[in-house]
Protein backbone atom coordinates (compact mmCIF):
# COMPACT_ATOMS: atom_id res chain seq x y z
CA UNK A 1 0.00 0.00 0.00
CA UNK A 2 1.57 3.43 -0.55
CA UNK A 3 2.10 5.86 2.20
CA UNK A 4 0.19 8.87 2.86
CA UNK A 5 3.40 11.15 2.90
CA UNK A 6 1.67 14.56 1.55
CA UNK A 7 -0.83 16.31 2.31
CA UNK A 8 -3.87 15.72 -0.43
CA UNK A 9 -5.77 18.42 -0.48
CA UNK A 10 -5.15 22.14 -0.73
CA UNK A 11 -4.55 22.23 3.21
CA UNK A 12 -3.89 18.75 3.64
CA UNK A 13 -7.10 16.08 3.18
CA UNK A 14 -4.96 13.76 5.73
CA UNK A 15 -5.58 16.54 8.24
CA UNK A 16 -8.97 17.16 7.96
CA UNK A 17 -9.19 13.48 7.78
CA UNK A 18 -8.38 13.11 11.32
CA UNK A 19 -10.78 15.64 12.77
CA UNK A 20 -14.18 15.33 10.40
CA UNK A 21 -16.50 12.81 10.00
CA UNK A 22 -15.79 10.78 6.51
CA UNK A 23 -19.62 11.54 5.93
CA UNK A 24 -18.62 15.14 5.74
CA UNK A 25 -19.50 16.55 2.09
CA UNK A 26 -16.28 18.64 2.06
CA UNK A 27 -14.26 15.76 3.09
CA UNK A 28 -15.63 13.70 0.47
CA UNK A 29 -15.12 16.02 -2.42
CA UNK A 30 -11.82 16.44 -1.52
CA UNK A 31 -11.07 12.76 -1.11
CA UNK A 32 -12.66 12.75 -5.13
CA UNK A 33 -10.15 15.58 -6.14
CA UNK A 34 -7.32 14.21 -4.68
CA UNK A 35 -6.48 10.33 -3.84
CA UNK A 36 -4.40 9.58 -0.82
CA UNK A 37 -1.20 8.58 -1.23
CA UNK A 38 2.04 9.97 -3.71
CA UNK A 39 2.37 7.98 -7.03
CA UNK A 40 5.66 7.89 -8.21
CA UNK A 41 5.47 8.76 -11.95
CA UNK A 42 8.25 8.56 -15.02
CA UNK A 43 7.27 10.06 -18.40
CA UNK A 44 8.66 8.69 -21.16
CA UNK A 45 8.83 10.48 -24.58
CA UNK A 46 9.32 14.62 -23.42
CA UNK A 47 8.50 15.99 -26.69
CA UNK A 48 5.47 18.98 -27.14
CA UNK A 49 3.06 16.42 -25.06
CA UNK A 50 5.47 14.54 -22.55
CA UNK A 51 6.77 18.41 -20.98
CA UNK A 52 3.12 18.63 -20.55
CA UNK A 53 2.70 15.54 -19.02
CA UNK A 54 5.73 16.35 -16.81
CA UNK A 55 4.44 19.27 -15.78
CA UNK A 56 1.31 17.64 -14.59
CA UNK A 57 3.14 14.88 -12.34
CA UNK A 58 5.33 17.74 -10.71
CA UNK A 59 1.97 19.92 -9.91
CA UNK A 60 -0.02 17.04 -9.02
CA UNK A 61 -0.39 16.65 -5.26
CA UNK A 62 -0.49 12.98 -5.11
CA UNK A 63 1.97 12.26 -7.46
CA UNK A 64 6.16 12.79 -7.70
CA UNK A 65 7.91 12.62 -10.39
CA UNK A 66 11.20 10.43 -10.54
CA UNK A 67 11.81 10.19 -13.85
CA UNK A 68 11.92 11.27 -17.59
CA UNK A 69 12.93 9.78 -20.92
CA UNK A 70 13.39 10.66 -24.25
CA UNK A 71 15.81 9.26 -27.54
CA UNK A 72 17.07 13.31 -27.35
CA UNK A 73 18.95 14.02 -24.51
CA UNK A 74 18.13 18.04 -24.76
CA UNK A 75 14.79 17.15 -24.41
CA UNK A 76 14.91 15.31 -21.57
CA UNK A 77 17.16 17.06 -19.95
CA UNK A 78 15.11 19.94 -20.23
CA UNK A 79 11.75 18.40 -19.12
CA UNK A 80 13.40 17.14 -16.31
CA UNK A 81 15.31 19.76 -15.45
CA UNK A 82 11.71 22.00 -15.29
CA UNK A 83 9.77 19.44 -13.91
CA UNK A 84 12.48 18.55 -10.97
CA UNK A 85 13.05 15.19 -11.85
CA UNK A 86 15.73 12.88 -10.20
CA UNK A 87 16.68 11.07 -13.23
CA UNK A 88 16.94 11.61 -16.97
CA UNK A 89 16.99 8.92 -19.43
CA UNK A 90 17.65 8.59 -23.22
CA UNK A 91 16.66 4.39 -23.38
CA UNK A 92 13.20 4.09 -21.75
CA UNK A 93 14.16 0.38 -20.56
CA UNK A 94 16.72 2.45 -17.47
CA UNK A 95 13.52 4.09 -16.64
CA UNK A 96 11.38 1.00 -16.51
CA UNK A 97 13.85 -0.77 -14.47
CA UNK A 98 13.71 1.77 -11.67
CA UNK A 99 11.36 0.13 -9.18
CA UNK A 100 10.36 2.54 -7.24
CA UNK A 101 8.62 3.85 -10.51
CA UNK A 102 4.42 2.96 -10.29
CA UNK A 103 2.95 4.86 -13.31
CA UNK A 104 4.51 5.50 -16.45
CA UNK A 105 3.22 8.26 -19.25
CA UNK A 106 3.78 6.61 -22.72
CA UNK A 107 3.86 9.93 -24.89
CA UNK A 108 5.54 9.04 -28.30
CA UNK A 109 4.40 9.35 -31.58
CA UNK A 110 1.42 7.62 -32.62
CA UNK A 111 2.56 4.88 -33.94
CA UNK A 112 5.47 3.79 -32.00
CA UNK A 113 3.16 3.07 -29.21
CA UNK A 114 2.63 -0.95 -28.47
CA UNK A 115 6.54 -1.93 -27.89
CA UNK A 116 7.03 0.56 -24.89
CA UNK A 117 3.54 0.45 -23.38
CA UNK A 118 3.64 -3.67 -23.35
CA UNK A 119 7.26 -3.00 -21.90
CA UNK A 120 6.24 -0.80 -19.31
CA UNK A 121 3.09 -3.62 -18.30
CA UNK A 122 5.79 -5.86 -18.34
CA UNK A 123 7.87 -3.95 -15.75
CA UNK A 124 4.31 -3.91 -13.68
CA UNK A 125 3.51 -0.26 -14.09
CA UNK A 126 0.33 1.50 -14.22
CA UNK A 127 0.18 3.24 -17.70
CA UNK A 128 -1.74 6.19 -18.96
CA UNK A 129 -1.13 6.28 -22.98
CA UNK A 130 -1.47 8.87 -24.87
CA UNK A 131 -4.16 8.98 -27.80
CA UNK A 132 -4.70 7.54 -29.88
CA UNK A 133 -3.96 3.79 -28.44
CA UNK A 134 -2.24 2.64 -31.77
CA UNK A 135 -2.30 3.32 -34.97
CA UNK A 136 -3.54 -0.72 -36.19
CA UNK A 137 -6.07 -3.15 -34.69
CA UNK A 138 -2.96 -5.32 -33.63
CA UNK A 139 -0.72 -3.34 -31.80
CA UNK A 140 -4.21 -2.26 -29.47
CA UNK A 141 -4.96 -5.65 -28.89
CA UNK A 142 -0.80 -6.36 -28.53
CA UNK A 143 -1.08 -3.82 -25.57
CA UNK A 144 -4.38 -4.51 -23.76
CA UNK A 145 -3.37 -8.33 -23.92
CA UNK A 146 0.01 -6.69 -22.07
CA UNK A 147 -2.71 -4.93 -19.59
CA UNK A 148 -4.86 -8.21 -18.74
CA UNK A 149 -1.75 -9.66 -18.23
CA UNK A 150 -0.30 -7.21 -15.87
CA UNK A 151 -3.15 -6.45 -13.87
CA UNK A 152 -2.12 -2.56 -13.69
CA UNK A 153 -4.49 0.15 -14.88
CA UNK A 154 -4.38 1.81 -18.29
CA UNK A 155 -6.02 4.85 -19.19
CA UNK A 156 -6.26 6.25 -23.01
CA UNK A 157 -5.62 9.46 -23.01
CA UNK A 158 -8.28 11.34 -24.55
CA UNK A 159 -8.60 14.08 -22.19
CA UNK A 160 -11.53 16.39 -23.82
CA UNK A 161 -13.70 14.58 -22.04
CA UNK A 162 -12.22 16.89 -19.29
CA UNK A 163 -13.44 19.85 -20.82
CA UNK A 164 -16.29 21.40 -19.37
CA UNK A 165 -18.81 21.72 -22.27
CA UNK A 166 -18.24 18.15 -23.47
CA UNK A 167 -18.17 16.82 -19.68
CA UNK A 168 -21.74 18.80 -18.41
CA UNK A 169 -23.27 17.56 -22.14
CA UNK A 170 -22.38 13.95 -21.13
CA UNK A 171 -23.46 14.71 -17.40
CA UNK A 172 -26.80 16.47 -19.06
CA UNK A 173 -27.47 13.39 -21.37
CA UNK A 174 -27.11 11.19 -18.61
CA UNK A 175 -29.89 12.92 -17.00
CA UNK A 176 -32.30 13.16 -19.70
CA UNK A 177 -32.44 16.65 -20.51
CA UNK A 178 -31.32 15.79 -23.86
CA UNK A 179 -33.68 12.97 -24.69
CA UNK A 180 -31.93 10.94 -27.59
CA UNK A 181 -28.57 11.92 -28.92
CA UNK A 182 -29.31 11.09 -32.62
CA UNK A 183 -26.59 12.85 -34.81
CA UNK A 184 -23.23 14.59 -34.24
CA UNK A 185 -21.00 16.69 -36.47
CA UNK A 186 -17.90 17.20 -35.19
CA UNK A 187 -14.82 19.01 -37.01
CA UNK A 188 -11.62 19.63 -35.47
CA UNK A 189 -8.48 21.07 -37.83
CA UNK A 190 -4.76 22.40 -37.31
CA UNK A 191 -3.03 25.29 -39.14
CA UNK A 192 -0.01 23.43 -41.68
CA UNK A 193 2.34 24.09 -38.60
CA UNK A 194 1.63 21.18 -37.35
CA UNK A 195 2.26 18.61 -39.89
CA UNK A 196 5.32 20.91 -41.36
CA UNK A 197 7.09 21.93 -38.01
CA UNK A 198 5.52 20.75 -34.70
CA UNK A 199 5.65 17.18 -35.61
CA UNK A 200 8.77 15.25 -37.42
CA UNK A 201 6.99 12.41 -37.92
CA UNK A 202 3.57 13.79 -38.72
CA UNK A 203 3.93 11.04 -42.45
CA UNK A 204 3.77 8.39 -39.88
CA UNK A 205 0.18 8.92 -38.45
CA UNK A 206 -3.19 9.88 -40.30
CA UNK A 207 -5.51 12.51 -39.53
CA UNK A 208 -8.26 9.85 -37.86
CA UNK A 209 -5.26 8.88 -35.33
CA UNK A 210 -4.36 12.25 -34.63
CA UNK A 211 -7.27 14.42 -34.75
CA UNK A 212 -10.32 12.68 -35.64
CA UNK A 213 -10.04 9.98 -32.86
CA UNK A 214 -10.59 13.09 -30.18
CA UNK A 215 -13.92 13.78 -31.41
CA UNK A 216 -15.00 10.46 -32.58
CA UNK A 217 -14.26 9.85 -28.69
CA UNK A 218 -16.83 12.30 -27.51
CA UNK A 219 -19.39 10.82 -30.05
CA UNK A 220 -19.13 7.55 -29.00
CA UNK A 221 -18.83 8.59 -25.15
CA UNK A 222 -22.37 9.90 -26.16
CA UNK A 223 -24.19 7.74 -28.17
CA UNK A 224 -22.74 4.43 -26.23
CA UNK A 225 -22.79 2.20 -29.09
CA UNK A 226 -20.00 0.98 -31.60
CA UNK A 227 -19.44 1.80 -35.23
CA UNK A 228 -21.29 -0.16 -37.45
CA UNK A 229 -20.86 1.17 -41.11
CA UNK A 230 -18.03 3.66 -42.03
CA UNK A 231 -17.67 5.64 -44.66
CA UNK A 232 -14.66 8.23 -45.69
CA UNK A 233 -12.60 10.33 -48.18
CA UNK A 234 -9.61 11.86 -48.14
CA UNK A 235 -7.37 13.99 -50.40
CA UNK A 236 -3.80 14.12 -50.48
CA UNK A 237 -2.71 17.69 -52.70
CA UNK A 238 -1.20 20.29 -50.30
CA UNK A 239 0.93 18.32 -48.03
CA UNK A 240 2.07 16.06 -50.77
CA UNK A 241 3.17 19.25 -52.81
CA UNK A 242 5.94 19.62 -49.53
CA UNK A 243 7.13 16.24 -49.33
CA UNK A 244 4.89 15.15 -46.60
CA UNK A 245 2.74 11.93 -47.24
CA UNK A 246 -0.15 11.92 -45.37
CA UNK A 247 -3.41 13.19 -46.57
CA UNK A 248 -4.72 16.95 -46.06
CA UNK A 249 -7.94 16.02 -45.17
CA UNK A 250 -10.68 13.26 -44.58
CA UNK A 251 -14.20 13.65 -43.65
CA UNK A 252 -15.91 10.62 -42.43
CA UNK A 253 -19.41 9.52 -42.04
CA UNK A 254 -19.78 7.04 -39.24
CA UNK A 255 -23.24 4.61 -38.54
CA UNK A 256 -23.85 3.62 -35.12
CA UNK A 257 -25.29 0.32 -34.09
CA UNK A 258 -28.01 1.99 -32.07
CA UNK A 259 -28.80 4.09 -35.20
CA UNK A 260 -26.70 6.71 -34.11
CA UNK A 261 -25.01 9.07 -37.05
CA UNK A 262 -21.49 10.94 -36.77
CA UNK A 263 -20.02 12.86 -39.30
CA UNK A 264 -16.55 13.43 -38.37
CA UNK A 265 -14.02 15.95 -40.96
CA UNK A 266 -10.42 17.72 -40.00
CA UNK A 267 -7.76 19.00 -41.90
CA UNK A 268 -4.37 20.24 -40.70
CA UNK A 269 -3.55 22.79 -44.07
CA UNK A 270 -5.16 25.70 -42.80
CA UNK A 271 -2.76 28.72 -42.74
CA UNK A 272 -0.70 29.54 -39.93
CA UNK A 273 -1.86 32.94 -39.89
CA UNK A 274 -4.67 31.58 -38.41
CA UNK A 275 -5.27 33.40 -34.83
CA UNK A 276 -5.29 30.04 -33.17
CA UNK A 277 -3.34 26.46 -34.15
CA UNK A 278 -6.86 25.06 -33.91
CA UNK A 279 -10.19 24.74 -35.15
CA UNK A 280 -13.10 22.74 -33.72
CA UNK A 281 -16.74 22.64 -33.94
CA UNK A 282 -19.37 19.95 -32.29
CA UNK A 283 -23.04 19.91 -32.89
CA UNK A 284 -25.08 17.66 -31.40
CA UNK A 285 -28.88 17.37 -32.29
CA UNK A 286 -31.04 15.17 -29.85
CA UNK A 287 -34.68 14.00 -29.70
CA UNK A 288 -35.18 16.62 -27.12
CA UNK A 289 -32.37 19.04 -27.76
CA UNK A 290 -29.17 20.57 -28.98
CA UNK A 291 -25.81 20.98 -28.46
CA UNK A 292 -23.13 23.37 -29.66
CA UNK A 293 -19.64 23.36 -28.74
CA UNK A 294 -16.90 25.47 -29.74
CA UNK A 295 -14.38 24.49 -27.26
CA UNK A 296 -11.87 27.21 -28.70
CA UNK A 297 -14.34 30.29 -29.15
CA UNK A 298 -12.10 33.16 -28.68
CA UNK A 299 -13.04 34.17 -25.39
CA UNK A 300 -9.34 35.58 -24.24
CA UNK A 301 -8.01 37.29 -27.42
CA UNK A 302 -4.57 38.58 -27.09
CA UNK A 303 -3.41 41.21 -29.32
CA UNK A 304 0.43 42.72 -30.19
CA UNK A 305 1.23 44.53 -33.24
CA UNK A 306 2.56 41.19 -35.21
CA UNK A 307 -0.54 38.89 -34.39
CA UNK A 308 -4.07 38.55 -32.39
CA UNK A 309 -3.86 35.36 -30.90
CA UNK A 310 -7.38 33.46 -29.67
CA UNK A 311 -5.71 31.60 -26.74
CA UNK A 312 -8.68 30.33 -25.16
CA UNK A 313 -9.15 29.39 -21.66
CA UNK A 314 -9.06 25.79 -21.67
CA UNK A 315 -5.86 24.91 -20.41
CA UNK A 316 -2.37 26.85 -19.50
CA UNK A 317 -0.71 28.11 -16.35
CA UNK A 318 -2.23 30.27 -13.83
CA UNK A 319 0.53 31.35 -11.57
CA UNK A 320 3.10 28.85 -13.06
CA UNK A 321 0.39 25.36 -12.26
CA UNK A 322 -1.00 23.60 -14.90
CA UNK A 323 -4.96 24.32 -14.87
CA UNK A 324 -8.10 22.56 -17.35
CA UNK A 325 -8.65 19.50 -18.90
CA UNK A 326 -5.12 18.69 -19.66
CA UNK A 327 -4.35 18.35 -15.85
CA UNK A 328 -7.28 17.18 -14.95
CA UNK A 329 -7.38 13.82 -16.94
CA UNK A 330 -3.83 13.79 -15.84
CA UNK A 331 -4.96 13.92 -12.23
CA UNK A 332 -7.85 11.25 -12.95
CA UNK A 333 -5.64 8.55 -13.92
CA UNK A 334 -3.29 9.39 -11.12
CA UNK A 335 -6.28 8.75 -8.52
CA UNK A 336 -7.55 5.61 -10.26
CA UNK A 337 -4.07 4.23 -9.57
CA UNK A 338 -3.62 5.54 -6.19
CA UNK A 339 -7.27 3.99 -5.32
CA UNK A 340 -7.34 0.90 -7.82
CA UNK A 341 -10.13 1.31 -9.68
CA UNK A 342 -10.26 1.81 -13.00
CA UNK A 343 -10.09 4.93 -15.22
CA UNK A 344 -12.72 6.68 -17.20
CA UNK A 345 -11.30 5.77 -20.52
CA UNK A 346 -9.96 1.74 -20.59
CA UNK A 347 -8.17 0.20 -23.16
CA UNK A 348 -11.18 -1.78 -24.24
CA UNK A 349 -12.63 2.02 -25.41
CA UNK A 350 -9.23 2.23 -26.75
CA UNK A 351 -9.59 -1.15 -28.72
CA UNK A 352 -13.06 -0.10 -29.95
CA UNK A 353 -12.04 3.65 -30.98
CA UNK A 354 -9.07 2.20 -33.03
CA UNK A 355 -11.17 -0.93 -35.36
CA UNK A 356 -13.18 2.57 -36.25
CA UNK A 357 -10.06 4.34 -37.20
CA UNK A 358 -8.77 1.92 -39.25
CA UNK A 359 -11.93 1.78 -40.83
CA UNK A 360 -11.88 5.44 -41.54
CA UNK A 361 -8.63 4.72 -43.58
CA UNK A 362 -9.37 2.04 -45.26
CA UNK A 363 -12.37 3.03 -46.10
CA UNK A 364 -10.49 6.50 -47.68
CA UNK A 365 -7.99 4.38 -49.19
CA UNK A 366 -10.50 2.01 -51.04
CA UNK A 367 -13.43 4.17 -51.94
CA UNK A 368 -15.10 1.79 -50.07
CA UNK A 369 -17.82 1.15 -47.33
CA UNK A 370 -16.35 -0.94 -44.20
CA UNK A 371 -18.95 -2.46 -42.34
CA UNK A 372 -17.66 -3.50 -38.79
N1 LIG B 1 -4.19 14.24 -25.68
C1 LIG B 1 -3.87 15.26 -26.44
O1 LIG B 1 -4.56 16.25 -26.52
C2 LIG B 1 -2.57 15.20 -27.25
C3 LIG B 1 -1.99 16.37 -27.73
C4 LIG B 1 -0.80 16.27 -28.46
C5 LIG B 1 -0.23 15.04 -28.71
N2 LIG B 1 -0.83 13.92 -28.23
C6 LIG B 1 -0.24 12.58 -28.50
O2 LIG B 1 0.97 12.47 -27.74
C7 LIG B 1 1.91 11.69 -28.45
C8 LIG B 1 3.21 12.48 -28.61
O3 LIG B 1 2.93 13.64 -29.39
P1 LIG B 1 3.89 14.92 -29.33
O4 LIG B 1 3.13 16.03 -29.97
O5 LIG B 1 4.42 15.12 -27.97
O6 LIG B 1 5.08 14.45 -30.29
P2 LIG B 1 6.59 14.93 -30.26
O7 LIG B 1 7.19 14.56 -31.55
O8 LIG B 1 6.65 16.38 -29.85
O9 LIG B 1 7.24 14.08 -29.07
C9 LIG B 1 7.51 12.72 -29.18
C10 LIG B 1 8.82 12.46 -28.45
O10 LIG B 1 9.05 11.06 -28.35
C11 LIG B 1 10.44 10.86 -28.41
N3 LIG B 1 10.70 9.45 -28.71
C12 LIG B 1 10.44 8.75 -29.84
N4 LIG B 1 10.74 7.46 -29.66
C13 LIG B 1 11.20 7.32 -28.40
C14 LIG B 1 11.65 6.22 -27.61
N5 LIG B 1 11.72 4.98 -28.10
N6 LIG B 1 12.05 6.46 -26.34
C15 LIG B 1 12.00 7.70 -25.82
N7 LIG B 1 11.58 8.79 -26.51
C16 LIG B 1 11.19 8.60 -27.77
C17 LIG B 1 10.91 11.84 -29.48
O11 LIG B 1 12.28 12.11 -29.38
C18 LIG B 1 10.03 13.05 -29.17
O12 LIG B 1 10.68 13.97 -28.32
C19 LIG B 1 1.26 11.32 -29.78
O13 LIG B 1 0.70 10.04 -29.70
C20 LIG B 1 0.15 12.35 -29.94
O14 LIG B 1 -0.94 11.93 -30.72
C21 LIG B 1 -1.97 13.97 -27.51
Amino acid sequence: MLEHSRPTGRDGAQRRGNVLPLADPEVMSMVEAFAPGNLKFGVIGAGVQGLSHARCAAAAPNCELVAVCDLDEQKARTAGLQCGARHVFTDYHELLALEEIEAVSVVLPDHLHREVAAAAFAAGKHVLLEKPMATTIADAEAILAAQKTSGKQLMINWSNRWMHAFAQTKDSLDKGELGEPLYAYARLNNTLYVPTQMLSWAANTRLPFWLICHRYDIARWYFGSEAKRIHAVCRSVKLRSLGIDTPDFYQATVEFENGCVGNFESCWIMPESMPYMVDSKFELICSEGYVNIDPTHPVYQHATHNKQLDKGILFGDVMGVPVGFVYQAFQHFVNCCLRNQTPLITGEDGLQITRALVAMVESAETGQIVEL
